[in-house]
């Protein structure tokens, strides 16, 4: 009995803050259970915003794959790999790149906002519209049942799935459509009440130790309001307060939301409280993190057999889209 499979992907950004964390890690942790997973680091997806200087990439592949394991991806069970180990992906996307029409990636809301708010690169490039063909690819060159995403993705895989149909429609039925799995979108501001982002400088690292993790929570953004401790507040506009309902336990929060109301607890008492439940939630992560980090080989080689495990998928399916698609010359 097999499980249905799934393919998810991060681009290798570097060191992982709880934002990544809550909205995609910990939910493809959870998944393995379930699914037969791949877990992709995409290095060619940096390249289509970041191929000017692509310096940083190499280092950064390495430090998600860090976290990556110290979160609980188990590459016993799961597949874990680098896009550009797999150069099954890129030959998929060209293929793929004769059918797609250009408007159905002129219209996909990313492409659009992100030219717009990325205004220091020149986002014009014929790579950069590809981005959702690439990842079409990623997702069916494994014939994926179904992508793990945020909301923000679920235009791609939208669009992966039209893919899919105009390819099964020319060439005969190759590819399943893949489902989009959503992943419930928790909110986790930064410590300046902003969302968590690196480039704001506002975030909380899963490779931060306990002590640095209370260092950073306790200069945090609360109501403004709440000046002096015998001031009221209001949770409902506490960026600390959507990091309880992220981390603590029901009791914690109406602990927190009623004595912030009355003035009962102060804004240090909320947040001590806080970092508990949240060293409480990182405690494995703080324990595996350490010896994955002073080991980088071994977490090399992981990816290099990850890969080569993905490479024998991806490489049966392109053996029958060459065939579907009539450019497979098996020797006669
Ligand atoms: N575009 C995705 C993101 O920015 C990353 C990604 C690339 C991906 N290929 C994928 C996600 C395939 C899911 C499946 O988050
Ligand atoms: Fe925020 Fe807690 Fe302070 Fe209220 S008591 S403002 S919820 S930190």
């Amino acid at each position: 009995m097999s499980r249905p499979r799934i393919l998810s992907g991060m681009r290798p950004t570097g060191a992982l803050h709880l934002g990544n964390y809550m909205g995609a890690l910990d939910n493809w942790v959870a998944l393995q259970d379930r699914y037969e997973c791949f877990f992709s680091i995409v290095d060619w997806h940096s390249l289509t915003t970041d191929y000017a200087d692509p310096s940083a990439i190499r280092e950064n592949v390495i430090e998600v794959a860090i976290d990556w394991l110290a979160a609980g991806i188990d590459p016993a069970r799961s597949t874990v790999f680098v896009q550009s180990l797999v150069p099954q992906h890129a030959e998929l996307h060209l293929l793929l790149s004769m059918i797609v029409p250009v408007p159905w990636l002129e219209r996909v809301p990313t492409y659009k906002e992100q030219q717009q708010n990325i205004t220091e690169k020149d986002l014009s490039t014929y790579g950069f519209l590809g981005y959702p063909v690439l990842q079409t690819a990623d997702i069916i060159v494994y014939k994926a049942d179904a992508v793990p995403v945020g909301e923000d993705q679920a235009p791609h895989i939208e669009l992966a799935r039209e893919i899919v149909r105009r390819f099964n429609h020319f060439y005969g039925e190759v590819f399943p459509e893949p489902q989009t799995l959503l992943t419930e979108a928790k909110r986790i501001p930064g410590t300046d009440g902003r969302k968590m982002s690196k480039s704001y400088g506002n975030a909380i690292y899963l490779k931060d130790d306990p002590e640095t993790v209370k260092q950073k929570l306790r200069p945090m953004l609360t109501d403004p309001a709440r000046k002096r401790r015998t001031d009221p507040g209001d949770p409902e506009v506490c960026p600390v307060f959507d990091l309880h309902r992220a981390f603590s336990p029901e009791a914690t929060r109406e602990w927190a939301a009623s004595g912030c109301r009355t003035a009962g607890i102060g804004c240090l008492d909320c947040k001590s409280r806080l970092a508990e439940h949240m060293l409480e939630r990182l405690a494995g992560i703080h324990a595996r993190r350490p010896e994955l980090a002073a080991r980088p080989d071994t977490v090399f080689d992981i990816l290099l057999e990850g890969s080569k495990r993905a490479r024998a998928v991806a490489e049966a399916t392109l053996e029958e889209v060459r065939q579907a698609m009539k450019i497979r010359y098996d020797r006669p």
